[in-house]
């Protein structure tokens, strides 16, 4: 297994530091790109043909990720140094299995990559295991189960109640998640739950509803550092704060002001669980606040989609931080300007979408936008990213979506 800091030769050749994204979408393009700069040969892996990240990686292959015969054939025939997984739908028990017998390095941890794929493994880690304040929540595997966890409560804990969230343990981007309000709506949610999740269909976690006033990424970095407890790092970019719809973010602005109770608490609360599930890169640890209260929701170890912002507001983005830390190099999480981004959808299912008004987009000043290439769009596909920086949150945020209206898919 390859040591820290790595040793970077020359992509495509013999020497060469081999980099594997398991997914290549949005985010797993920006990872690419930034190892890319750095001279690390790069292999972009995904379900399907053409996926944003392999249009501009090194190499590419397109095999069913969550099969683990697939997976473990794949890593062994390539020999990459280091896995990065992107996504979440990987089989994460072969990882682990190759992980354990020094074949790679999985990011940040192959376990940490278990864990935070079923919303149980990280649940208990973060509200069992490490006493972090979360919603209430129970596990349930089926409708009876879960009537009783709402109405009376399950394995000693007080009833849930409504209204409350009812989502699959192995979902992401809001997939199979409902707010129940009253009884009446409970198997619908049951059943779009039970219908929406992956692999592990039929548990569910069902969680008391946060009155929050805002909620939080906080990207947190675990960087090397000689010379620091386990020659371990942890830093914090400033807070995003962001904007979700149906499950899927739309806006997000950075930094998201709050008390410095909560900013310490959210920190704390980061360390804690990023500490625990180990290992070098960055993890998006999603919070939601009220006034001084801080209650932990979940994480990713990889960079985050409300994240996006930081390719405006940050000297180095959130890719860039993950490729550095990956490889073992110094990190600069340090904001350069206040930003947002807004989510540009494709609005129609069609294929060879194209992209008209992106110069009428970018004709005001202080404003990016990013197409992903995706090569099928879907209404509420994100096909890609406006992103804006201004004198503050308000008005970066209103540039950011006036230039995200002004693109039209056609
Ligand atoms: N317990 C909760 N209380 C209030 N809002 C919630 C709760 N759980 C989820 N949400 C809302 O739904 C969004 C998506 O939920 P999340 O658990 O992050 O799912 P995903 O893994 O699909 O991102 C959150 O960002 C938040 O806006
Ligand atoms: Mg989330």
């Amino acid at each position: 297994m390859i040591e820290f800091p790595a040793r970077i030769g020359t992509p495509l050749s013999p020497n060469a530091l081999k980099v594997m994204l398991l997914g290549s979408g949005e985010l797993g393009k920006e990872v690419i790109i930034a190892f890319q700069r750095l001279g690390v040969e790069v292999i972009a892996v995904d379900r399907y043909d053409n996926a944003p990240g392999q249009q501009v990686a090194h190499s590419s292959h397109v095999i069913n990720m969550t099969d683990a015969e697939q997976l473990k054939a794949l890593i062994r025939r390539v020999k990459p140094h280091i896995v990065v997984p992107e996504i979440e739908a990987i089989a994460t028990p072969a990882l682990k299995e190759l992980e354990a017998a020094g074949e790679v390095r999985v990011v940040p941890t192959a376990n940490a990559a278990w864990l935070t794929m079923n919303r149980e493994g990280i649940r208990r880690l973060a509200a069992e295991t490490l006493g972090l304040k979360c919603s209430s929540y129970a596990f349930a595997s089926s409708f009876e189960l879960l009537k009783q966890a709402v109405e009376q409560g399950l394995d000693g804990k007080p009833a849930i109640g409504y209204p409350c969230i009812i989502k699959p343990v192995m979902s992401s981007s809001g997939k199979g998640q409902s707010k129940v309000d009253s009884a009446d709506e409970l198997q619908a949610a049951w059943d779009y739950a039970a219908s929406a999740g992956r692999v592990d269909a039929g548990l569910v976690i069902v969680e008391g509803v946060v009155d929050f006033d805002y909620e939080i990424t906080l990207l947190t970095v675990r960087s090397r550092v000689p010379g620091t407890v386990a020659d371990i790092q942890t830093s914090y970019c400033e807070p995003i704060g962001h904007l979700q719809q149906s499950g899927d973010y739309v806006e997000s602005w950075q930094p998201q002001p709050m008390s410095t109770v909560a900013l310490d608490m959210a920190k704390a609360m980061a360390d804690s669980v990023t500490a625990a599930l180990g290992g070098t890169g960055i993890f998006g640890v999603e919070m939601f606040v009220k006034g001084d209260e801080v209650w932990f929701s979940e994480v990713s170890p990889r960079p985050h989609d409300t994240g996006m912002v930081t390719m405006i507001t940050q000297w180095q983005n959130e890719f860039e931080l993950h490729a550095r830390a990956i490889l073992g190099l110094p990190v600069d999480t340090s904001l350069k300007a206040v930003g947002a981004s807004a989510v540009i959808y494709g609005g129609q299912d069609k294929t060879g979408m194209a992209f008209e008004g992106v110069a009428e987009a970018l004709a005001e000043p202080g404003t990016d936008v990013r197409l992903f290439g995706k090569p099928e769009s879907f209404k509420k596909r994100r096909m890609g990213v406006a992103l804006a920086r201004d004198t503050n949150i308000e008005l970066a945020r209103a540039k950011a979506r006036r230039a995200a209206a002004k693109v039209k898919p056609v």
